[in-house]
């Protein structure tokens, strides 16, 4: 009888735990090879590989939802979205309305053109067009740096909603030349007929962003992140996405 309850009791708990086990909403972009794309209808990279260990490891579910990059931030202010990851940086301005959690990533921006162009640095300057991605910090390098200084003109500066409209652009002689995050660059350039000219030495961090106040989340993904390392499954993950 004994016995029989204990059982009883253990199955209880297995039921009420895993119906306890919360389910996170992810919010990505997922246009950023190899941190997050689409393959096969489905999401994966190395950011949604994180993201779904570093659940595993603190016992929480992680359902993904794809925008644009420039809706995640309020996405998250809003609770529409509990984590963004998505190769963000970690900035001032962001940290003053999201909070992150330690890097797990660095980059630069770098100049992508047409493989066949004769391009280089310079077509930074002058009457060029130059396309970025809305709201990221290429798109902010190109406003200070460019637009801002006098550089290029209004006009000449495209946005567009997701990089693969940026990559599109700049295959069909749209845009001259995209400002975007150096992995990503490298290994656009490794798929498509495009090359790198030109790296600006940005020095970017990459964290996991949640609402902000959300400290006992941030805790959790900072302590799973902390656990990939040590357990060596951090490296896997690199391995799988930037080995060779
Ligand atoms: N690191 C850059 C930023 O934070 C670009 C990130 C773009 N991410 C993406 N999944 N499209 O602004």
């Amino acid at each position: 009888m004994k016995k029989i309850f204990s059982i009883s009791l253990t199955l209880l708990l297995l039921i009420a735990s895993f119906g306890l086990a919360v389910t996170y909403i992810v919010g990505t972009s997922a246009d950023f090879p190899p941190f997050e794309y689409v393959q096969n209808g489905k999401y994966v990279g190395f950011d949604m590989d994180l993201i779904s260990t570093i659940a595993k490891t603190e016992g929480f579910n992680v359902e993904i939802r794809d925008m644009s990059f420039d809706s995640l931030i309020p996405a998250l202010r809003s609770g529409v979205i509990d984590i963004a990851i998505a190769g963000m940086t970690i900035t001032k301005d962001r940290s003053k309305v999201v909070d992150f959690s330690d890097p797990y990533w660095f980059a630069d921006q770098d100049v992508i053109v047409n493989k066949n162009s004769n391009y280089t640095v310079t077509v930074l300057f002058g009457n060029h067009k130059i396309g970025v991605q809305t709201g990221t910090t290429g798109d902010l390098w190109v406003s200070d740096n460019l637009l801002k200084a006098g550089f290029i003109k209004q006009n000449n500066l495209k946005r567009y909603q997701s990089f693969i409209y940026s990559l599109q652009a700049l295959l069909n002689g749209a845009v001259d030349a995209v400002v975007l995050d150096s992995p990503v660059a490298k290994r656009f350039a490794q798929m498509r007929p495009v090359k790198v000219v030109a790296t600006l030495m940005t020095g970017e961090s990459y964290g996991i962003a949640v609402k902000k106040g959300n400290s006992r989340l941030i805790d959790q993904i900072n302590d799973g992140l902390k656990k990939l390392k040590a357990s060596g499954e951090m490296s896997k993950l690199i391995d799988k996405y930037f080995g060779k």
